[in-house]
């Protein structure tokens, strides 16, 4: 199908669901083109909670979709592609962090959104990147057991010094490919640029950077900057909404290496016949997701 009919399809299949299309900033141009809403993982969440429509069609990868489902699970939720994953997730398990629960009994769990359902029952309350700091801020215990991303687990330890973290050893194989000689070289290339990078990148990336956040935070951020040349250490698809609102401006990207495969996954077609065929849906075990859920809402009162 031509991409002018398949839009026209998937509008007329939204209105006939009452279905709302959530985008995550990565995905490919015209997936977000055709979006109601793009955004970083936590406005979606907040949207998948708060939508009246009864379908979600969530573009982006499944522990996002799975969220969704555990704040509405009235809702049905679908992932255009069934198997964007996010191997992040996947570095912890529900046994994994028993056990390390078991070896700090003292010790708090907050788990980035980045993790399973059944990883999230066992924590007390959820992160995503916007709003980790203040998280961890909120919690009264000294330790505190964070899982599953060792880098962003570094940037909270640096900004919050009165807690102990334990750091689970998981990382982001996208942000995990930034080089602190690829930052060096950039520096040299655009003396006057400045560099915005996401926290899953390597604390040394980290440390040479200009600015730190999720993924809307840097596109918020380099909005308000006055500088010409922006760096953009964060997965490619960003660039999207960022030449679109900036067109002033030049974007560069940090390194080549920030494509997400599994982002990159959902096409047009995807979202098509997902509408089409109400696929792929996400379920969650309802015993998993009421624990889940408290996870969530807990970090959803404070933020
Ligand atoms: P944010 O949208 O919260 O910045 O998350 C980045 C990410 O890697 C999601 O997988
Ligand atoms: Fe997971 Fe990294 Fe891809 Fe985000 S960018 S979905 S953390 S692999």
């Amino acid at each position: 199908m031509m991409e002018h009919n398949l839009v026209a399809e998937i509008n007329r299949l939204r209105k006939e669901r009452n279905a709302i299309i959530l985008a995550h900033n990565y995905q490919v141009p015209e997936v977000q083109d055709i979006a109601d809403i793009v955004g970083d993982s936590y406005a979606l969440s907040k949207h998948a909670a708060n939508t009246k429509n009864q379908v979600i069609v969530f573009c982006g990868v499944h522990f996002m979709a799975e969220s969704a489902k555990i704040l509405s699970p009235d809702k049905t939720v679908l992932l255009p592609a069934k198997d964007a994953g996010c191997p992040m997730a996947d570095m912890v398990t529900a046994e994994g962090l028993r056990e390390m629960k078991e070896k700090y009994p003292e010790a708090a769990v907050v788990t980035y959104v980045n993790s399973s359902a059944e990883v999230k029952a066992e924590s007390d309350i959820c992160c995503t990147s916007s709003n980790a700091v203040k998280v961890v801020q909120s919690i009264k215990n000294k330790q505190i057991i964070f899982a599953p991303d060792e880098n962003l687990g570094s940037y909270i330890a640096s900004k919050v010094k009165d807690k102990e973290l334990i750091l689970w050893r998981g990382f982001c194989i996208t942000h995990k490919r930034v080089r602190t000689s690829e930052v060096a070289k950039v520096r040299e290339l655009y003396p006057d640029a400045k560099i915005l990078v996401h926290p899953e990148c390597e604390p040394e990336v980290q440390a040479m950077a200009d600015f730190l956040g999720s993924t809307s935070e840097i596109i918020k951020y380099a909005g308000e900057l006055t500088e010409k040349n922006i760096i953009i250490g964060t997965e490619e698809g960003i660039l999207h909404t960022l030449k679109k609102q900036n067109p002033d401006k030049n974007f560069y990207l940090l390194s080549p290496g920030l494509i997400c495969a599994n982002m990159k996954k959902t096409r047009l077609e995807d979202v098509y016949y997902s509408l089409l065929n109400m696929q792929h849906q996400v379920e969650v075990d309802e015993e998993i997701r009421v624990k889940a859920l408290n996870a969530l809402n807990e970090m959803l009162k404070i933020s």
